[in-house]
């Protein structure tokens, strides 16, 4: 079994974050590791979904960087971009399928953009990805016949369909019950362990962050910038007061050794 390493796949230096004239963060500093899961969590508004979309090249700094090996996101050439960003796989908050689209199309798009593989292909990856996040079956479904945590799971397997080693998920368990929570928490486990996929999750499920993190970013709103970063039982004994509230709070009675 792959164990997280400490080679680092990405730098964020002085990220420094802003809508119009509003601050969002400031002089953010960490780097994710090659094998490692990486929660992001804060109290709502602080920034995580932000923070998401700087990373993945969608909104640029205000200052600071963001270094993928040497390459800067936001100061390298269009191709060396578009090569960086297909090794990434994204799965935004709202999650949206196109409706107009069979699940299983939803799943194939990146491929069809982006791969190299013929339609037979296309379609094997996307059952096998479907059947990874337990949608076997579902694959000529239009998406409104898909509950809304099914909905969630076929956007992680459109996430998925470029075999990223890097993934981003923004809120993946929301809106899911707890038995398909805790699936979930088992299929990041098993990228990571088994396919070797860095994995960065924004996440309000504090017990998800417990059970599948390496370490966790924690993004204070009033502070707008990060005031802790480590793995998530370190923080919840030694973290600053307001981390140590924050995640005992969120954690629910049920998951508790
Ligand atoms: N497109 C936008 N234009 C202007 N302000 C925005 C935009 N998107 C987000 N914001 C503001 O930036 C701040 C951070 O928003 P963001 O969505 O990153 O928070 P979040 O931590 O992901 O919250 P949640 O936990 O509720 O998803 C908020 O004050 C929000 O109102
Ligand atoms: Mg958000």
């Amino acid at each position: 079994m792959l164990r997280p390493t400490t080679d680092v796949l990405v730098q964020v230096l002085g990220l420094t974050m802003a809508h119009g004239a509003q601050l969002v963060q400031r002089d953010l500093q960490f780097d994710i590791r090659h094998g490692e899961v990486l929660a992001i969590v804060g109290p709502s508004g602080c920034g995580k979904s932000t923070l998401l979309r700087h990373l993945v090249g969608l909104q640029t700094p205000r200052a600071g960087r963001i270094l993928y090996g040497q390459d800067d996101l936001y100061d390298a050439d269009d191709d060396t971009v578009a090569a960086l960003r297909r090794r990434f796989g994204v799965m935004f908050q709202a999650g949206a399928l196109w409706s107009s689209m069979t699940v299983g199309d939803n799943v194939m798009l990146p491929m069809r953009l982006f791969g190299s593989l013929g339609p037979r292909e296309r379609a094997l990856q996307a059952r096998f990805k479907l059947a990874l996040v337990g949608l076997d079956g579902c694959f000529d479904l239009e998406p409104s016949a898909l509950s809304g945590g099914m909905r969630k799971r076929a956007a992680i397997a459109r996430a998925l369909a470029l075999d990223p080693t890097l993934l981003y998920l923004d809120e993946p368990s929301s809106g899911l019950d707890p038995l398909n929570a805790a699936r979930l928490d088992e299929l990041i486990l098993r990228l990571r362990d088994h396919l070797a996929t860095t994995v960065v999750m924004v996440t309000h499920d504090i017990d998800s962050a417990f059970a599948v993190s390496d370490r966790l970013l924690y993004l204070d709103e009033r502070e707008k910038t990060m005031t802790a970063l480590d793995h998530p039982a370190t923080l919840l004994q030694h973290g600053p007061p307001t981390v140590r509230e924050f995640l005992s709070r969120g954690r629910s009675a049920a998951r508790l050794p």
